[in-house]
């Protein structure tokens, strides 16, 4: 791993044995972009790389007799205004209403290891020696303030992480009107761009399109999260790129608001991507010694296909973005009421289920929504957080005591950031809502958002919340945000500073976690928002675990699983088995599949126990048991490998392969079943060739080597998935290597 910087030529290169990012100080002072990809040798002169030619209608930015024209050349940080005709990575407003700006090299600063980001999520190293850092300095004169670029590469991964700071030292106030935290630009556009969509229910399906001309982008304005809708990530891939081979390059955002994630192909197929905050309601006033700092992005070159991508964002954020206690330990198996009795409980019932989650081996109960204020549906309590007495007449404290007396651990659900009209908080302040006082107030699920943006309210939300904390025995908290930003205005800003209210709450959330997780390092905190609305990096620096989706049939988990293991690793994958007929689909699906999909995650129960027959009740047993064994391999320490997409037919199919590779979990589940069908066979991957594995399967027992298993595959067995009922019955495989 190395940064240099070839002063003859005016050339940085950033690279470690995977991957090689060139750049150079153009003419002009600003910053080109030679090369990024697959690692190339190091040497003193790249320049061959920079290309100029004379082209018609082109605008010249140097004297005469230069030919150096922006719109033609690959850009760190491009500008608006100044040649460059496609869209620009910085918009400063200044004074006299110019957009111009021209940031030129100054200096340049390399450094060992990564510095964190002031109020803003970020990966980490616990060493000097896991990264090194490149910070060039730019300077625009007129306005006088400094652009800082950042670069850190990773010795250990074919990652490059870049941010980018504006600190403004002149006297004049200048205005940002949108920043990107990167731009990066490729000379062809032979790529399919791979994103994360979805919906309530549906979230982070894999879409792929092939890149056109022009523009095609991503965008969260949800305001409170990046949304179910689209993920702050996105992939370009070669066309014939694979799961397993070929080049990926992808991009992900550290952050939980508003974002644009773009891709820019010009007409002479030069392709541009962007990532950042997306500016539309974004409007900074920087002042005289005042700085900007962008979330990061995490850039993953991947010559291995897709898994290889997705294995290097997995490693990473788990071991480099995640944090604290629970950041290298296997997770809690738990039982979360929500889907047992929704609002409908008292402490009686939830003893009972409780009771029985134990009896089974359930390591955790979580107490879902409806424990405080006068939250019996909801259209009320939002914002009162101090127990319903009615419900539990010792309150959490009580409760969390008796459920820890059974050998339980204890978990309870909060909604910080949201408010019901009906509510003592609202009627003591309804003036902490976000939303303008002279227009209708839009609703959603009867709730409004609380202005984050507002330390006063952050701080009463973190004053009533530790209360409940202290006085009772709590191990893990769900934190919910069910709804989408409306009306972003803050009551209390002035009206050239309404402009910064999104970014704002984003920064009082982290803010709030911030507080919390460090005043409570023993809590294992899970995030959720209305399923999986808000599962992004930005959110796993502060909590290892999301809830995945609020659709827990096991046949629609495959996709949303499949889809969400692009970019993150599966032990942050919330994933319960449930009841059948299942509540969102009324689809009923086996027992043992809905554990086969819910081990590859962090792996509980949202059902209530009492309800099971005395056979399923022993199969409950029997998984539990099961995961008590596997769960370190599956969460902690295994590479996981997608084998078929849900998206691309009737099966899926996956397997976790440990460091050492002895040890293997695999599945495969089938959607509908066929009669009569054609042979299929499981063919497995990540096992080391030589190795003679014994492989069980239902009560089958096979000796066979890795290549034989990866290669020629074991045919899978039709007479297995009729006897468990046919439609969405599914196969567990566990492999150990053996003595040959
Ligand atoms: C959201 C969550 C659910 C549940 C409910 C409670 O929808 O995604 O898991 O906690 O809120 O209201």
């Amino acid at each position: 791993m190395a940064v240099i910087f070839h002063e003859n030529t005016q050339t940085f290169h950033i690279y470690n044995q995977y991957v090689s990012d060139i750049l150079y100080i153009m003419q002009n002072g600003q910053i080109e972009n030679l090369y990024y990809g697959r690692v190339i040798n190091d040497k003193e002169d790249f320049s061959y790389l920079h290309e100029e030619v004379m082209r018609s209608q082109m605008s010249v930015c140097i004297p005469e007799p230069g030919l150096l024209s922006m719109h033609y050349v690959k850009q760190e940080y491009p500008v608006y205004g100044t040649g460059d005709y496609r869209s620009p990575a910085l918009t400063i407003r200044q004074k006299n209403g110019s957009e111009i700006v021209d940031f030129k090299y100054e200096s340049h600063e390399i450094f060992s290891g990564k510095r964190p980001l002031k109020g803003l999520p970020a990966v980490y190293t616990e060493s000097g020696e896991e990264a090194e850092t490149l910070e060039i300095k730019l300077h625009d004169s007129v306005i006088n303030a400094d652009l800082i670029l950042s670069y850190t590469i990773f010795r250990d991964y074919p990652v490059i992480i870049r941010n980018a700071r504006i600190l403004h030292k002149g006297t004049a106030e200048i205005r940002l009107e949108g920043m990107m935290s990167a731009s990066v630009e490729f000379p062809d556009m032979d790529y399919e761009m791979l994103q994360l969509s979805g919906a309530w229910g549906r979230e982070r399906y894999i879409k792929t399109r092939k890149l056109e001309m022009g523009i095609q982008s991503i965008q969260s304005l949800c305001g409170t999260c990046s949304s179910a809708e689209q993920n702050p990530f996105l992939a370009l891939k070669r066309p014939d790129t694979t799961e397993d081979a070929g080049e990926v390059f992808g991009f992900s955002l550290v952050y939980s608001g508003n974002f644009l994630a773009q891709v820019e192909v010009s007409t002479f197929d030069m392709t541009r991507v962007m990532i950042g905050i997306h500016e539309q309601g974004f409007s900074w006033e920087l002042n005289c010694g005042e700085e900007f700092q962008t979330p990061e992005v995490v850039m993953v070159y991947s010559d291995k296909g897709l898994n290889g991508m997705s294995q290097t964002y997995h490693r990473l954020y788990r071991t480099r973005l995640m944090r604290g206690k629970w950041r290298d330990s296997a997770r809690p198996i738990l039982l979360n009421n929500w889907e047992a009795t929704y609002f409908d409980f008292t402490e009686e019932k939830i003893l009972q289920i409780a009771k029985k989650a134990k009896e089974v081996g359930v390591e955790l109960f979580v107490l879902d929504d409806g424990w405080f204020g006068t939250r019996n549906d909801d259209y009320q309590g939002l914002g009162d957080w101090f127990v319903n007495t009615d419900k539990l007449p010792d309150g959490i404290a009580g409760l969390s005591r008796k459920i820890e007396e059974m050998g339980l651990k204890f978990g309870l659900w909060v909604e910080l950031e949201m408010v019901n009209k009906n509510s003592d908080c609202y009627r003591e302040h309804p003036d902490w809502l976000i939303g303008v006082p002279d227009r209708f107030e839009s609703f959603a699920r009867h709730q409004h958002v609380l202005d984050f943006s507002r330390p006063e309210v952050v701080d009463y939300i973190y004053d009533a919340i530790t209360k409940i904390l202290d006085e009772s025995r709590i191990s893990y908290i769900k934190w919910d945000m069910n709804r989408y930003m409306t009306e972003p205005f803050c009551r209390t800003e002035k009206p050239e500073n309404q402009g910064k209210t999104m970014h704002k709450y984003i920064l009082g959330v982290y803010d709030l976690y911030s507080r919390l997780t460090e005043r409570y390092p023993e809590i294992l905190f899970e995030s959720c928002s209305s399923g999986g609305a808000r599962f992004d990096p930005g959110l796993m620096y502060y909590t290892p675990q999301t809830w995945t989706s609020d659709d827990s049939d096991a046949g629609e988990r495959q996709k949303i699983q499949y889809g969400t293991s692009l970019v993150y690793p599966i032990v942050s994958m919330g994933a319960h088995v449930s009841a059948v007929p299942n509540h969102q689909l009324f689809r009923k699906t086996p027992l043992s599949t809905r554990a086969n999909v819910a081990y590859f995650g962090t792996f509980g129960y949202e059902l209530d126990l009492n309800l099971l027959s005395e056979a399923e009740i022993e199969e409950v047993k029997e998984q539990i048991c099961f995961m008590k064994k596997y769960r370190h391999l599956i969460q902690v320490e295994g590479d996981f490998y997608r084998i078929r997409s849900p998206f691309k037919g009737n099966e899926t199919a996956w397997i976790v392969v440990s460091r050492d590779k002895t040890q293997a979990v695999a599945a495969f589940y089938q959607r509908l079943n066929k009669v009569n069908a054609s042979w299929l066979r499981m063919n497995f991957k990540g096992l080391d060739e030589k190795m003679l594995y014994e492989v069980k399967w239902d009560d089958h027992i096979l000796r066979a080597y890795g290549n034989e298993l990866m290669y020629a595959g074991i045919p899978i067995d039709r007479e297995a998935l009729n006897k468990k009922g046919g439609d969405f019955a599914s196969i567990l495989y566990t492999l150990e290597a053996v003595q040959q």
